[in-house]
């Protein structure tokens, strides 16, 4: 590491590119986070598997492989600007829940607190003006956006089911659907 004189951040030497540290350090923290969303997800599952509801269980399924696949796109980012990736403890997640309604309530608070920390590395990225990780994050910008459009819409979903079994057991069914995550990503930047 050395110092790049006049210029407030410390850069990090990398092998074509220069990144600065405080990109790299909030990166690194949005790893740690992105697979504590993972543990919350699979935590969310097995507590839903153990309601009976299946469907639900499998839709955090997938969405416990999707913040993995998040956390290595950040980690494809550091990696491909030759930064190091610092991997720390993961914070045990929540283990008991109300009702699902609350599961997915609780799943959507989560997505809020997430877009609010990517937007604060956007921030850093604009105050540096690092293009290259303002890019990559703009998939995370509309990632979020559906990540809460669709844990919100599962929680008003049920809010309406309310105590309707049969109404709980239908969206059961339609969640049990959803298809697999898609693969890890290749480079930080893969569609
Ligand atoms: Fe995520
Ligand atoms: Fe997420």
């Amino acid at each position: 590491m050395y110092s790049n004189s006049g210029n407030q951040t410390p850069l990090v030497e990398v092998r074509n590119m220069k990144i600065s540290q405080e990109i790299v350090d909030a990166i690194n923290d949005q790893i740690n986070f992105e697979l504590y969303s993972a543990f919350i997800y699979l935590s969310m599952g097995t507590w839903l598997e153990e309601q009976n509801l299946g469907g639900m269980a499998h839709w955090m399924e997938v969405q416990y492989q999707e913040e993995f696949a998040h956390a290595m796109r950040f980690y494809r980012h550091l990696t491909e600007r030759g930064a190091r990736v610092t991997l720390k403890t993961i914070e045990g997640p929540k283990t008991d829940w109300a009702s699902a309604h609350d599961v997915f309530a609780d799943a959507y608070h989560h997505e809020l607190l997430v877009t609010a920390r990517i937007y604060k590395i956007g921030d850093v990225a604009d105050k540096l003006g690092d293009r290259s990780t303002q890019s990559m994050l703009t998939w995370f910008y509309n990632e979020q956006t559906e990540e809460e459009a669709n844990t919100m819409g599962i929680r008003d979903k049920l809010k309406l089911i309310g105590n309707s079994i049969p109404a709980l057991l239908q969206l059961d069914a339609q969640l049990g659907t959803r298809p697999p995550a898609p693969p890890i990503p290749a480079e930080s930047t893969d569609p």
